[in-house]
């Protein structure tokens, strides 16, 4: 058993301080919010993860897990103190944002009175290990304390974060001190996962060539999928073909609307931006970028390629995460393809099944007019009057829709598939207009009419090569 402390209790702070008292550790989660803490104390989350909040409320209970504001108390004969605070993207370049380790460190320095490891959880640029200890040294309350610093990078999927803790696929550390680094490791032991134990720069690169290349791996099948598109192929039987290769694996090749969320769009422009700082042209990074714009411009071109203009229409949209099983909002392709179906005159009729708060706050943060989005209590809801559906996130709920009902409470029959969980063919023969991204159903823009559709419903045969 360890004494540990966790300062952010945040998607991967709370995660990680709850699955490490589970793990029979005394854990203290500290953070500088006092409603968030207040209200952990009652049993209530700052987030939506599954399987978390009853795993925080049998671990309270066991008197293992513990929550403040005071990093007095949570440093408290703290062996272990993990800096897992919020590191978002900072400047205009894309570096990230250390305001926030820092304070963590500050706060540290001026409370520590005795030895602790202190581990960057944060995703921080290479080099940052040093920065936190060169803080923590300046801000030492007592000279005589000792501390050690070492990189543990979290590769915990939201959603799946608590399965994903319990069963790394690995586990980084990187410090200066391999005695540290080995007592950190000590931690882990009861995962049986294999330890990846380097020196402090190399772990902090590790996790954002992880994410750099996970995003590169969608980035590149979104391209294949505009490829398979005017070409007559379907991306999802590519992918499908690709993955059973080895050296390819099927994961992260699921072409849609790109990625979004807390890491990958802040860790590729960060991880560009310290090339850049270093001289260097980092190509691909930046490509990588553009096409997962590019993706989201997409799902407005198909509408407008479809419908004509967007004026006077009705969108319905089927989820706001940028993926499913969370709430968060951060970075959700949902804000821009809202804001800019919109901004071209379209009302919107949303509905997601977790993320509505959430949803609200981030699309009138991000300058929706929300005088034009409707907040319907189901996806039926949202399919009534509409001229078009566009599917956004992969929620469970949306993959088994009665589409015969949805098809009904249409006013014209138009699905747009972001995340491609419908089979062309079977939504053709339930009467849409089917769009899904990459699956070969031909370039030709087609302008619905209110009214007929027939006509055009004959037109959903896949382009030939000759023809494209
Ligand atoms: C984490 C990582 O730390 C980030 O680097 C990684 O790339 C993504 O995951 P996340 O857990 O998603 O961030 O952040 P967030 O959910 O915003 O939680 C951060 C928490 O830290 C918040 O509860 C915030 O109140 C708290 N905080 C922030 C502090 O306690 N002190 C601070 O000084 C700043
Ligand atoms: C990611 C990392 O996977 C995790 O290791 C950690 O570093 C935090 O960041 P997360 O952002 O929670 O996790 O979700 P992830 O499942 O990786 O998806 C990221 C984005 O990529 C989502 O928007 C998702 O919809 C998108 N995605 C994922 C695709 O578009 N296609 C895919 O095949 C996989």
């Amino acid at each position: 058993m360890s004494i540990i402390c966790v300062i952010g209790t945040g998607y991967v702070g709370l995660v990680t301080g709850t699955c490490l008292a589970d793990m029979g550790n005394q854990v203290t989660c500290v953070d500088i919010v006092q409603e968030k803490i207040e209200r952990l104390k009652q049993g209530i989350l700052p987030i939506y993860e599954p399987g978390l909040e009853e795993m925080v409320e049998r671990n309270v209970q066991a008197g293992r897990l513990h929550f403040t504001t005071s990093y007095a108390e949570g440093l408290d004969s703290s062996e272990f103190v993990f800096i897992a605070v919020n590191t978002p993207t900072g400047n205009t370049q894309g570096g990230a944002d250390m305001r926030y380790v820092e304070a963590a460190a500050r706060s540290i320095a001026e409370e520590l009175d005795h030895y602790a490891v202190i581990i960057n959880k944060s995703t921080v640029p290479v080099g940052s290990g040093d920065f936190v200890s060169r803080v923590i040294q300046n801000n030492l309350k007592r000279a005589d304390v000792s501390f050690s610093v070492v990189s543990n990078p979290e590769f915990l999927r939201e959603g799946s974060a608590v399965l994903d803790f319990q069963k790394p696929d690995r586990v980084v550390l990187g410090s200066s001190d391999p005695e540290a680094a080995h007592r950190v490791a000590k931690l882990y032991l009861p995962l049986r996962a294999p330890f990846v134990i380097t020196d402090l720069y190399t772990a902090e690169m590790i996790k954002y060539a992880s994410n750099a290349f996970l995003a590169t791996k969608i980035s590149f099948i979104n391209e294949i999928a505009q490829i398979c598109e005017r070409l007559g192929a379907d991306v999802k039987e590519v992918a499908a073909g690709m993955g059973y290769d080895k050296r390819i694996g099927s994961a992260f090749l699921d072409a849609g609307i790109g990625y979004g969320g807390s890491c990958f769009p802040k860790d590729v422009r960060a991880l560009a931006h310290m090339a850049d700082e270093a001289g260097l042209h980092p190509q691909m990074l930046h490509a990588v970028m553009e096409i997962n714009y590019d993706q989201r411009r997409l799902i407005v071109d198909k509408l407008t390629n479809i419908l004509g203009t967007l004026r006077h229409c009705t969108v319905g949209v089927l989820g706001l995460a940028f993926k499913a099983n969370t709430d968060d909002m951060r970075e959700a392709p949902a804000v821009d393809i809202i804001r800019w179906i919109t901004a071209q005159g379209a009302q919107v009729q949303v509905y997601d099944p977790v993320a509505k708060e959430t949803g609200r706050e981030a699309l009138a943060r991000e300058g929706v007019n929300m005088e034009l989005v409707t907040f319907c209590e189901n996806a039926y809801d949202v399919a009534n009057n509409a001229d078009a559906l566009v599917i956004i996130t992969e929620w469970n709920e949306f993959k088994s829709l009665n589409m015969q009902r949805i098809r009904g409470a249409m006013r014209r029959p138009v699905l747009i598939d972001g995340r491609n969980i419908y089979e062309p063919s079977e939504m053709n023969r339930c009467g849409f207009i089917y769009r899904g991204i990459g699956r070969g159903t031909g370039p030709a823009p087609t302008v619905l009419p209110p009214g007929d559709t027939t006509s055009i419903l004959e037109q959903q045969v896949p382009l030939t090569l000759e023809e494209a």
